[in-house]
């Protein structure tokens, strides 16, 4: 049975990266067929140091951000992570699977420790198999994300195949990554060499889904870029990446192909595209900030939502967990 699953930490503000490259794609599927599962992963926010207040005040947003985007929590499952036990369960036996070079290879992980990999938690370590376990424990098909996580759901696939060699099984299938559209990787707005991410330093590199129309427009004037004219075809913008992002930001915000973009803005320089894209940015933002707003003033109805998602999703995960340890040769007597 196809089933999509997909996932986003509430360990800061979303960016326009996370809206455009995954959030947006979410409410797309609903009634296409697959089920659909959407998590708040608050066990992979606390691989690095939370706010306890903050962290509920996250993942009540990023409901909030969810819900806003169109996820209805009648047609798909939406819930928090460490509501359901599952998750953490399955990856322990996953750590057991998986292989310290496999990490080591993980260039997310590289990132985010750097040099002082000694003092970073064991968790963001383990992070992937966490990863792998949230989307085997539904025997999840398909996974929407943007183009940084492909390594982890390919991570996500070995795991899976391993298992089922190891305990001569076809238990685990090997999940699909969907990555798609002209926004798989929205860059900084300072570096056009960067990913656009809620942990740059730097408030000016990204736009948040919070940002009001000003602060949009304010970062969307000051974006690094060159000074050539805008080119008839996406070839023309090979080596200009700042040029190119912001043409591959504007063709996902108004779905239209880049090179129907190109067409209008071609031989135009910046100071009229830069506003034409603000206009646009706003226009798609705008809506969703306001809605997520008026998610955000009922807190219990939001909390009410997690908990029923997590209800239904705990009746998804129990048994693939129960069957999981049952076939390693694990006691199940209560
Ligand atoms: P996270 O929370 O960093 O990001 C959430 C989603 O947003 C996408 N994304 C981007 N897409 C395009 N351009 C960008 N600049 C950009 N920045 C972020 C991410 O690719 C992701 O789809 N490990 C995951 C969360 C996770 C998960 C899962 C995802 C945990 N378990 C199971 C799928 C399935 C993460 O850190 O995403």
């Amino acid at each position: 049975k196809p089933r999509i699953f997909s996932g986003i930490q509430p360990s800061g503000g979303l960016t326009l990266g996370n809206y455009l490259g995954a959030l947006r794609r979410f409410a797309g599927f609903q009634g296409t067929g697959p089920e659909t599962i959407y998590c708040v992963v608050d066990l992979h926010a606390i691989t690095v140091w939370q706010d306890p207040a903050e962290l509920t005040r996250r993942t009540r947003e990023l409901a909030a951000a969810y819900l806003a985007s169109g996820v209805d929590p009648e047609q798909s499952i939406l819930f928090n992570q460490s509501q359901v036990p599952a998750h953490a369960e399955l990856a322990w036996l996953f750590n057991c699977v998986a292989r310290l070079g496999w990490m080591n290879r993980m260039t997310q992980f590289k990132d985010k420790a750097g040099k002082n990999s000694e003092n970073v938690s064991l968790g963001l370590y383990a992070y992937p198999s966490l990863m792998a376990a949230d989307i085997l424990t539904y025997h999840a098909t398909a996974v929407p994300v943007g183009e940084d996580q492909k390594q982890h759901v390919e991570l996500t696939r070995d795991i899976a195949a391993k298992f089922n060699h190891d305990y001569g099984t076809e238990f685990f299938p090997a999940p699909e990554p969907l990555i798609e559209g002209s926004a798989t990787r929205v860059m900084s707005l300072r570096d056009g060499s960067k990913k656009m991410s809620k942990s740059d330093p730097s408030d000016a590199s990204r736009i948040n889904l919070t940002d009001d129309a000003d602060t949009i427009t304010q970062k969307i004037r000051k974006a690094r870029t060159d000074a050539e004219p805008l080119p008839a075809t996406f070839e023309g913008l090979k080596d200009r990446p700042e040029a190119r992002n912001l043409v591959n930001i504007y063709s996902a915000l108004t779905d239209e192909p880049v090179n129907a973009v190109l067409g209008r803005f071609e031989g135009q320089g910046f100071g009229t595209f830069k506003p034409a894209l603000a206009e646009v940015a706003v226009e798609v933002l705008a809506p969703i900030t306001a809605k997520m707003t008026q998610f955000m003033a009922d807190p219990a109805e939001i909390d009410r939502i997690l908990g029923k998602g997590a209800d239904r999703a705990h009746a998804i995960a129990h048994p693939i967990v129960e069957r999981t340890k049952e076939i390693m040769g694990m006691i199940r007597s209560r």
